[in-house]
């Protein structure tokens, strides 16, 4: 495959700044899964509690579950994920190359896969017939395997919401339209991962399942299209021109889905999906309560009638997320000859990094006073090793917004600088002004 060296860059930042890691690495690493390193970590909590924001205290009919990675068999068979959802799987008997069909061209079945050339080793006529390879992965649930009773690895986090939306819309009193949001794990048997952990095995959900009554879906589909793609623009502070809508065709469609959009993102590796926002008809409803035997169906005080709501569905990857975050944050800037992660501040992991300019003349002790009183805010971090300038391109690196320098004149005047990751501009602000400065451009930022 060609190799592309933004998509390096950044996977090689991500290791050496400890954001991210190859899983299990030391025993050669293992397929698709990926480890996240103390900023990555972080970085990863900020983008999910903007999201969790977003949705749970910006509006006021929308709220939290946190539902199990395991749960009944049956809810994958009435989801339709057991006979549905299969990618279409070929191999080179050659160089034993692995390909998703669909890859090769949408409409694969019509492909002469006796006539293909593997990509991989350039052979013809050694690939075989497409094969429907299940995507969920299986496992044991009771000590014995042989009596145990096989479960999956939720491959989706929307099912949870679904078997609990009675008795969450019971216990919180919700009208419709009211709203369900989810961060959890999902689990895929991907049958190629590549692009870093744009596509892996193991990755997080945020999903927010909106019910609507039945005729307003088409109104609230496209409301909340407007609405999460501003969340790109405005909560991430990612550049307009880098994210669009794709609408999915007819051959697209997931098994569940009246309409689908996806918003993608111009990743270094071309546009491709971030987040879809589908209507899911009562598709869902419908088939738990076929599978189950118990009504799904909600009551309705005000229209006194029992029916099943309409969901609206925003299904966001966290870890795709991330690395569009990653990836619109790297900027060589060859003028000042540094790498500078133009994190928007709300998710930068750490918020300022504060420095005595010398280790002596009492200079270190006023800025540890000044951590003392930042991290009670924020993430921040005291270094004294090195030249000024090393020090804040370190941080520069790491995408540390703001740098805060205790000097000579602080002693005379109670004043530090702040300096400013993006334009490097440096101010003399009072010691008392070090938190409502840092706070007022974080939330007033812009690139
Ligand atoms: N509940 C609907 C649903 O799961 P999806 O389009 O299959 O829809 C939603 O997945 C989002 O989950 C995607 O837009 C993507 O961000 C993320 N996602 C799906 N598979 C992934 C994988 N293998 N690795 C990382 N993220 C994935």
């Amino acid at each position: 495959m060609k190799k592309n060296v933004r998509l390096e860059k950044i996977v090689s930042l991500a290791k050496r700044r400890g954001f991210i890691f190859q899983s299990s690495e030391i025993y050669g690493g293992f397929g698709a899964v990926y480890d996240y390193g103390p900023l990555g970590v972080s970085l990863k909590n900020a983008i999910s509690q903007r999201w969790w924001r977003a949705m749970t205290q910006l509006h006021e009919n929308i709220v939290g579950l946190d539902s199990g990675i395991l749960m009944h068999p049956k809810i994958w068979e009435a989801s339709g994920h057991v006979s549905n959802f299969h990618d279409p799987l070929v191999d080179c008997k050659q160089c034993k190359a692995r390909y998703r069909a669909d890859e090769f061209a949408e409409d694969y079945e019509s492909i002469d896969w006796s006539t293909t050339k593997c990509p991989t080793c350039g052979t013809t006529g050694k690939m075989t017939e497409p094969r429907q390879f299940n995507l969920m992965f299986k496992t044991i649930v009771g000590p014995v395997e042989e009596s145990g009773s096989e479960a999956y690895l939720r491959p989706e986090t929307a099912q949870g919401i679904y078997v609990n939306y009675l008795l969450t819309q019971g216990a919180m009193r919700l009208k419709v339209p009211f709203g369900i949001a989810q961060i959890g794990k999902a689990f895929r048997n991907e049958i190629v991962a590549r692009n870093f952990i744009f596509r892996t095995r193991e990755f997080e959900q945020m999903e927010m399942q909106y019910f609507v009554k039945p005729g307003t879906d088409d109104d609230e589909m496209l409301r909340w299209k407007e609405e999460r793609i501003k969340f790109y623009t405005e909560a991430l502070g990612i550049d307009h021109d880098k994210v669009r809508y794709h609408q999915h065709g007819e051959n697209e469609l997931a098994h569940y889905a009246k309409e689908a959009w996806d918003i993608e993102f111009e990743f270094p590796f071309g546009w491709a999906e971030i987040e879809g926002i589908h209507n899911r008809t009562d598709f869902d409803l419908r088939r738990h309560q076929e599978y189950s035997g118990k009504s799904m169906q909600m009551f309705d005080d005000e229209a006194k009638e029992r029916y099943f709501p309409y969901i609206i569905e925003t299904s966001a990857g966290l870890n795709r997320m991330l690395l569009a975050v990653l990836s619109d944050a790297y900027w060589e800037d060859e003028e000042n000859n540094r790498v500078v992660m133009r994190f928007h501040p709300a998710v930068a992991p750490v918020k300022a990094v504060v420095c005595p300019l010398v280790k002596k003349d009492g200079l270190p002790d006023i800025a540890h006073k000044i951590v003392n009183e930042l991290k009670n805010h924020w993430k921040v971090i005291y270094d004294q090793q090195g030249s000024i300038g090393k020090r804040y391109y370190r941080q520069d690196e790491a995408g540390t917004p703001f740098g805060i320098t205790v000097d000579h004149q602080t002693l005379e005047d109670d004043t530090v600088t702040i300096r400013d990751r993006d334009s490097q501009n440096q101010e003399r602000i009072p010691l008392t002004g070090i938190v409502s400065t840092i706070q007022d451009r974080i939330d007033n930022y812009s690139k």
